[in-house]
């Protein structure tokens, strides 16, 4: 067994569990070009239930790169999901087949569910609007090798914080460091009150809706998509949908070294003038998924320490 047995809620992990992920994943770096028989013989089943691009390619990819080997729903419609099988009926089967299941769910608690039902270690790639870890870890490793530590440093998460997973994993992996974190978003897409209330006890932490109030002091400026697919009312999404963008006129007001992230797909909210800026770090932060992910595999599959 490795460093944990599941990784459902970022919550779960420690900052020495977290850093010792980081450390990890540095140390991955060189066989994501040559290649590993580290996880030889071990199998990955990929259980996507919600579309994805990059975190099923990257973690399929990040098994194949140590040796292991793949099997994968990812339409649910061919599955016997689709014959009314429920979430616990099919991990339960699935675990016969796989060392470790990564499992994308639209409900929240999907996970959680699925680990109390599962002998092989669960990974969590997205549990509806709750939480996405190893996109945290990921987001972290990136901050991390751009700006050589975590501690310090003013991040600025923007978009919808309301729905958005991926910030309210990133959210709390930060409130592990000594951070001033800023969440910027319209009124109607704020950060979940039971986020902020538990985060704002161990950093500082301010809400506003307009960046460039902060954004001159900024080192990360993390921006997300508006989760269209999770609105309740496509009214509430209508009033809110292209309430903020960056391009090269804002950011004329940053400072040089901030780090722009995106966990991606982009709707918009970053225009493609900004790609070529030394700003931009969102497609490095993929790559960056791929050895995280690499690390993630490893330690729960017991193949380093
Ligand atoms: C994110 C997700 O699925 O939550 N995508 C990803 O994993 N990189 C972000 C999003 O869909 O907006």
């Amino acid at each position: 067994m490795g460093l944990f047995k599941d990784l459902i809620s970022i919550k779960d992990l420690t900052r020495e569990e977290i850093d010792h992920v980081l450390v990890t994943a540095d140390a991955m770096e060189p066989l994501a070009a040559s290649g590993s028989d580290m996880l030889k013989g071990k199998i990955l089943a990929s259980l996507f239930f919600e579309p994805s691009t990059r975190t099923r390619l990257s973690f399929e990819a990040a098994m194949l790169k140590l040796g292991g080997s793949v099997i994968s729903i990812t339409e649910p419609r061919v599955s016997s999901v689709e014959k009314g099988e429920n979430l616990a009926d099919t991990i339960r089967v699935v675990e016969n087949y796989a060392d470790v299941i990564v499992l994308r769910h639209p409900l929240e608690g999907a996970a959680r569910l699925a680990a109390e039902f599962s002998s092989v270690p669960i990974i969590n790639a997205g549990s509806g609007a709750e939480e996405h870890p190893t996109q945290a870890l990921l987001d972290l490793f990136t901050i991390f090798k751009n700006k050589g530590d975590i501690d310090g440093l003013n991040i600025a998460l923007m978009g919808d914080l309301r729905y958005g997973r991926t910030v309210h994993s990133l959210a709390y992996a930060l409130s592990n460091y000594a951070v001033n974190l800023y969440l910027v978003s319209p009124r109607l897409l704020r950060m979940r009150r039971e986020i902020v209330e538990d985060i704002s006890g161990k950093i500082k932490v301010e809400e506003l809706e307009d960046v460039e109030e902060i954004l001159p002091e900024l080192d990360v400026l993390y921006v997300t998509r508006i989760q269209k697919e999770r609105f309740p009312d496509l009214e509430e999404y209508e009033k809110v949908k292209g309430s903020y963008k960056v391009d090269l006129n804002l950011l004329s007001k940053a400072r040089e070294d901030l780090i722009l992230l995106h966990p991606l797909p982009r709707v918009g909210e970053i225009a493609p003038e900004v790609d070529s800026t030394r700003h931009a770090k969102y497609f490095q932060q993929t790559r960056f998924g791929l050895i995280t992910r690499m690390a993630i595999l490893a330690l729960v599959l017991g193949a380093v320490d």
